[in-house]
């Protein structure tokens, strides 16, 4: 008997019609949970020795070497175009042993970081703190037997954010993954009277295949093995936690996961751990899988762009490094 009364209340009770506020985009606007916007994004910038230069990187198109006339021009559409913040990536003229092009103060990013910060200052400009780009064997800092040297290297990480900062850079993000790098950063910027230059730390960054393109654009893909002794195991999330707490233990101001798309989970778990602002890598491999197949005419790439920023976003992520900055900003501009 009980039980059929109760079938038949559920029988009359009016079904939920979930499709009420999708019938119009004016519906929809209003119950939209995640929205994007210009001011979400960092955009990479790749600069090269040479005035001038404007050199396309074949696996990502759209995306250019410049050198620091043209990345200051960059710097000037990226600003009208309301995104905060560019992040800076060098190709040094010379590569070495110790990649000491990266703490040189007439290095190629300290001198663009001068040339940006002059011509543009309101831009934010972020440094990428790392020597894979400067050493001749194409590692992340000092190798002896075949292997990195982590405390040693970890010096030259700080002195190379220390020239950042002395350039005039807002913030430095390491993204070398070696133990220790975010307290020898935050204690060298603080005793050279850099107290409030804030760190972003690539804080959960994983040994990717996405990587790729980036390592073309950066001309930084290691002469010999790979980077599995530093940064992350895909199959680890508890350990990306454990990272991450490490390193705002060590004073990071922002933290970041990397790539974001397969990691959309740690970038969750990470939010809601920590409640620290949290930054989300879209590296160069999910930039290039879209734009391979929307030149193919295989997926529409605007559409999924939008799609994987708006994925990213609901993700957990506070900001966004991505090279679609600038078309996904036009987009929303409109
Ligand atoms: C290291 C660095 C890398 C990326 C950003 N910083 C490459 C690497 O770890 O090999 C990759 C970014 C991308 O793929 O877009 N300096």
């Amino acid at each position: 008997m009980t039980s059929f009364q109760s079938t038949t209340r559920l029988d009359t009770t009016p079904i939920k019609r979930l499709r009420r506020f999708r019938l119009t985009e004016q519906l929809r606007s209003m119950v939209r949970e995640t929205e994007l916007s210009p001011t979400d994004f960092i955009y990479p910038l790749f600069v090269v020795p040479g005035k001038n230069v404007r050199k396309e990187v074949p696996s990502m198109p759209g995306v250019f070497q410049l050198s620091i006339d043209q990345a200051v021009r960059e710097c000037t559409d990226v600003l009208s175009l309301r995104i905060p913040a560019v992040i800076l990536f060098g190709i040094p003229s010379h590569k070495d042993e110790r990649g000491s092009e990266a703490y040189d103060e007439a290095g190629i990013v300290q001198m663009a970081i001068r040339s940006i910060k002059k011509e543009v200052p309101e831009l934010v400009v972020v440094t990428d703190v790392c020597l894979c780009e400067y050493t001749s064997h194409g590692h992340c800092g000092i190798l002896r037997d075949g292997r990195l040297v982590n405390d040693e290297s970890v010096e030259l990480l700080a002195r190379e954010a220390l020239t950042h900062a002395q350039a005039g850079a807002d913030v430095v993000a390491p993204s070398d993954m070696l133990d220790g790098r975010v307290a020898a950063i935050r204690e060298t910027l603080d005793a050279n009277g850099y107290p409030y230059l804030p760190i972003i730390s690539y804080a959960a960054k994983y040994a990717s295949g996405f990587y790729g393109p980036f390592r073309d654009a950066a001309q930084s893909t290691p002469q010999f093995g790979d980077r599995r002794s530093h940064q992350m195991d895909p199959a680890n999330a508890a350990e990306a936690l454990r990272e991450v707490e490490q390193d705002i233990a060590e004073g990071a101001d922002m933290i970041m996961v990397k790539p974001a798309l397969p990691y959309l989970d740690v970038i969750r778990q990470v939010k809601d751990r920590f409640g620290m602002p949290t930054a989300a890598y879209n590296v160069s491999g999910e930039y290039s899988m879209i734009k391979a197949a929307g030149k193919n005419g295989w997926i529409d790439e605007q559409r999924v762009m939008m799609e994987v920023l708006t994925g990213i976003k609901r993700a957990g992520a506070d900001m966004i490094l991505t090279y679609f900055a600038k078309d996904a900003a036009r987009l929303l501009n409109r």
